[in-house]
């Protein structure tokens, strides 16, 4: 089996699993925090060392102020808490997408956990929390307008939010919709897509394993032609 280098995920159909479980939608985020931190255990077993989990988007400040509020302080909730296990896991994680419109609290749990940086790291997880793709590729060209520089493809990758990681080279979508809602635009150029009927809170890892199986089966070409 082919394992990415970079692993996307968009994790999606938290609030339909919950409707169909009879809960209230929060159960399927609280959930779905869960399937999250089992992911990560599972991409360590399987030595994927890059993985991206879209948390919230720009556009989700757009639902009602009780479901955002409670996602914030699921997040807050979560790095407070859990964070001890990154270290003795081997856990890098840092934040990408903007930072002028969080609560304070979650805000200073971040910077925090972003300080933790173990000795033996085994996985990068980036989570992408307030990120829009679109708003991404304003910010880092307005960056390099600010340092005076002419973009270039290495420029925007070096200014962008992901200035470390490889391109992902496998994205992820359970819930059954098939777009990118505005995540990693730039980044996921040459991207195989991936999408399952599977919500988020039932994503485990033998769902994990059959998507991997799916992606080593793709001829990645990225516009050239094999050769003969
Ligand atoms: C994804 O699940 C989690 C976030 C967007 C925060 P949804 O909340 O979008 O669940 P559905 O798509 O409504 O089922
Ligand atoms: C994408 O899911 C965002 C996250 C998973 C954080 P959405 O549920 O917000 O996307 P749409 O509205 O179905 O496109
Ligand atoms: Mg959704």
């Amino acid at each position: 089996m082919k394992i990415p280098k970079h692993l996307a995920v968009i994790m999606d159909g938290n609030g339909r699993w919950a409707r169909e479980s009879g809960l209230p939608r929060i159960a399927g985020h609280y959930e779905g925090v869960k399937r999250g931190e089992e992911l990560v255990d599972a991409c360590i077993e399987l030595g994927i060392r890059w993985l991206t989990l879209f948390a919230f988007s720009t556009e989700n400040w757009k639902r009602p102020d009780f479901e955002v509020n409670a996602l914030m302080r699921l997040l807050e909730g979560y790095l407070r808490e859990r964070s001890h296990l990154l270290l003795e896991k081997g856990i890098r994680v840092s934040f990408i997408g903007r930072r002028d419109r969080l609560p304070k609290g979650l805000l200073m749990e971040m910077e925090r956990v972003e300080k933790l940086r173990p000795s033996e790291e085994k996985i990068h997880v980036i989570l992408a929390i307030d990120y829009g793709g679109r708003d991404e590729i304003l910010r880092t060209f307005k960056k390099i307008s600010e340092a005076g520089l002419e973009p270039t493809e290495k420029l925007f990758n070096l200014f962008s939010d992901l200035p470390e990681a490889p391109d992902p080279d496998l994205l992820i979508r359970t819930g059954g919709e098939k777009r990118i809602s505005n995540f990693l635009l730039w980044h996921l150029a040459y991207t195989e897509l991936y999408f399952t009927d599977t919500y988020w809170p039932d994503f485990r890892k033998e769902e994990l394993v059959k998507a991997l199986e799916d992606f080593s089966r793709r001829e990645r070409r990225f516009g050239a032609i094999l050769q003969e």
